[in-house]
């Protein structure tokens, strides 16, 4: 069974928002899409530039470096589709966002 570990509160991360979390030795996205939260690695695959710097619309994330887009939702990148990102699982429990590492 996945653990789940705190990684900010809501408040933190509003919605249409992201933000990079360092937690337990890795880099994770977090993003809100209008009030639900996903959880992805940071680093895009292009260059590992660093998509919780991205910019957010709808779940689309554009990566601050050269303009690579990943759905949120799903890790699928939409400007190479033959990358995937790695997804986390994601909980949101009394007001705190938890990612189940994998
Ligand atoms: S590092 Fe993300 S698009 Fe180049």
């Amino acid at each position: 069974m996945s653990e789940f570990i705190k990684v900010a509160s809501t408040d933190e991360v509003g919605p249409g928002g992201c933000k990079t979390i360092e937690v337990s030795g890795s880099r994770i996205a977090l993003f809100n899409v209008a009030g639900k939260f996903f959880a992805m690695d940071d680093a895009c695959a292009h260059r590992g530039g660093p998509l919780g710097e991205g910019t957010l619309d709808g779940a689309i994330v554009t990566c601050p470096w050269h303009g690579w887009q990943y759905d949120v939702s799903s890790g699928a990148c939409q400007t190479n589709p033959h990358v995937q990102t790695v997804c986390y699982e994601v909980r949101v429990e009394d007001k705190l966002v938890k990612v189940a590492l994998k």
